[in-house]
């Protein structure tokens, strides 16, 4: 999605900035630009397409400045362009980024028009510049114009803007789209990323909702919403290298799938001990209060989603809870009724997922006895939106295509199920074995990562086909239909996801040679079941590639039987996924896509 990065230095910002936005490329994007403040003019260039095609501008160029601000656009209102990209401008005097929507620009665009504002770009950005430069002709800062178009100004945004006649202050703002101030020597950043800037500073100052700030080389004034100068408390993250880079992978999704074993050594790590998880490991008091819970509500999008619908079996086998769960998407809109004692629960990598926000913000007006994320991000909203936390400690993930942040959620959502039956003291020994089950986990993954050679060969016969079929059951089905997600993310293969008892109800008649089916079929109560449909599926001459227990047996014919290794059941869903990253990933290697940064997606998804 959009990023944000900009400067204000006593040394030259062209590289920095341009550098800053080749680190949000992972966010997902079409178009770039930058505005650089030259003291006479302000260098404005832009490019459709990729960052390098940007930086080529600029090695042509070469425009020296000590101001400016740049962006990544991903497109929402007007095609992906050049002319859309921003930094956008008004009359060559007052140039701004903007990450977000600008819900009311049919209304504002139309006013601007009237004051005689021209557009050039058919976005619901451009306004913003007009609006500043119109307040400014009033005779106000920028500072002031600002938060006069802020009256105006409805829906989400983070916004940096500079004004030709001002080459020392940038000012920027934030009202449900994340902005930060980077604070480093003789120099002061504005992002809407930590990873844009972390090469040049550790020191983060996260802006509420509402913020205004000015920034200079050596100064910055936040404001909140009513105007008043506000201290905003600075945060240190020591963001390495070696995480937001791809080392001897192809891919930051390889390195990521790769990465998984220690990934979920670090969500379970101090978390259990003996043969239990510990107490209050969600934040102060979250034992207590998971002791009154009795019913759980979900919300949460794509991938985090799959983690919540393996998890809410796990809440009702574990710790005995209905629990209900929706696309944050929905949520809102489906009027939802809340019984007492209920804990809303919302799953987030990034924790900046507009929809999962907005959910989160509508459950808090309704009786919830508390709202609880499980999240990547320790600085996003939606951890300091939420009453407790768990992180997952999966560290940056940067490949749009979701694998460690999925599995350590799942570890993480685990915590959590046994964490609620503890309070609740039931199945001692359930939990006793889960907890031993988990300390193995890393190992079992690292022993399903071996498994690539096998799914290297499978590869090629579903690279070449347009659609392919995923199947599960039970806890197993939210796993099939992340496989398919991931397939289809980064190959573009058509890719559905059942029940494998649904498919004699409609979906069989899909069936045939060019319609691989991709199964899993690990030990429990219903695998002979499963095994009888998927003899449906080979019955009528389809391809059979099944993830399966040792014990089964079964005959595949044209297609592959890939055996798993053991592990106790309620863990199976995590180590049977590792394979189906394994398959998308080598599957869009053969195919050429783009697979860090999938063709029209967007790594954090800041808008509903
Ligand atoms: O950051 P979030 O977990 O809230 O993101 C939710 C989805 O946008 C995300 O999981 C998406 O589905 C992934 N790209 C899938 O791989």
């Amino acid at each position: 999605m959009c990023g944000i990065i900009a400067a204000a230095s006593t040394r030259n910002v062209g590289k920095l900035l341009v550098q800053g936005l080749h680190k949000m490329e992972y966010r997902g994007y079409d178009s770039a630009g930058i505005a650089l403040h030259q003291n006479e003019s302000i260098a404005h260039l832009r490019a459709l397409g990729k960052v390098q095609l940007l930086e080529n501008k600029m090695i042509a160029e070469k425009p020296k400045s000590k101001l400016g601000i740049a962006h990544t656009r991903w497109a929402t209102h007007g095609e992906p362009s050049e002319i859309n990209a921003h930094p956008h401008k008004s009359k060559d005097s007052v140039y701004i980024v903007h990450n977000g929507i600008i819900e009311n620009y049919v209304d504002l665009r139309e006013s601007l028009i009237g004051y005689g504002y021209e557009f050039s770009s058919q976005t619901d950005s451009e306004l913003i510049a007009h609006l500043l430069d119109l307040h400014m002709n009033e005779g106000n800062s920028m500072l002031d114009a600002m938060y006069l178009a802020k009256e105006k100004l409805e829906g989400a945004y983070a916004i940096a803007a500079i004004d030709i006649k001002d080459n020392t202050n940038l000012v920027v703002a934030r009202n449900k789209s994340p902005l930060l101030i980077g604070l480093g020597t003789d120099e002061m950043f504005a992002a809407s990323d930590p990873l844009a800037i972390a090469q040049m500073t550790n020191d983060f100052i996260f802006l509420e909702d509402g913020d205004v700030a000015e920034i200079s080389a050596n100064s910055y004034k936040i404001f909140d919403s009513s105007k008043k100068e506000v201290t905003r408390e600075v945060t240190h993250i020591d963001i390495s290298n070696q995480a937001t880079s791809k080392g001897d992978y192809r891919h930051f999704m390889e390195k990521e799938i790769y990465e998984q074993p220690e990934a979920v050594s670090n969500t379970i790590d101090g978390r259990i001990g003996g043969e239990d998880v510990l107490d209050n490991i969600f934040g102060l008091g979250s034992s207590d209060l998971f002791a009154k819970v009795k019913r759980i509500q979900i919300v949460a999008c794509g991938t985090s989603l799959h983690a919540g619908r393996v998890a809410a079996n796990w809440f009702s086998s574990i710790a005995e809870l209905p629990c209900q769960i929706d696309y944050a998407s929905e949520y809102r809109y489906r009027n939802p009724h809340v019984d007492d004692d209920s804990l809303i629960i919302t799953i987030s990598q990034s924790g900046e997922t507009a929809d999962t926000l907005a959910a989160l913000s509508y459950a808090k007006e309704k009786n919830y006895l508390a709202s609880l994320a499980i999240c990547n991000v320790p600085t996003s909203s939606l951890a300091r939106e939420s009453d407790f936390v768990l992180f997952t400690n999966a560290g940056p993930e940067i490949g749009v295509a979701s694998t460690k942040a999925f599995t350590t959620q799942l570890a993480a959502l685990m915590l959590l199920a046994l964490s609620l039956a503890k309070s609740k003291d039931l199945n001692p020994k359930l939990r006793g074995r889960i907890t031993n089950a988990l300390r193995l986990l890393p190992e079992i993954i690292s022993e399903s990562l071996l498994q690539k050679e096998q799914i290297v060969a499978i590869a090629p016969s579903i690279a070449n086909k347009d659609n392919a079929l995923f199947l599960g059951r039970g806890i197993f089905y939210p796993i099939a239909k992340e496989g398919a997600l991931k397939l289809k993310e980064i190959s573009y293969i058509h890719a559905e996801a059942y029940p494998a008892g649904e498919l004699k109800h409609g979906p069989l008649a899909l069936i045939d040679e060019n319609m691989p089916v991709i199964a899993l079929a690990p030990e429990s109560e219903i695998a002979e079941k499963l095994i009888s449909n998927l003899e449906e599926v080979k019955a009528r001459g389809g391809t059979l590639y099944v993830f399966a227990d040792p014990s089964v047996k079964m005959d595949v014919k044209a297609g592959e039987l890939v055996h798993m290794p053991k592990c106790d059941f309620f863990l199976t869903p995590i180590v049977y996924n590792i394979p189906l990253q394994i398959l998308s990933y080598e599957v869009a290697l053969l195919r050429g896509t783009d697979i860090d940064q999938p063709r029209n997606l967007a790594k954090s998804v800041t808008v509903e």
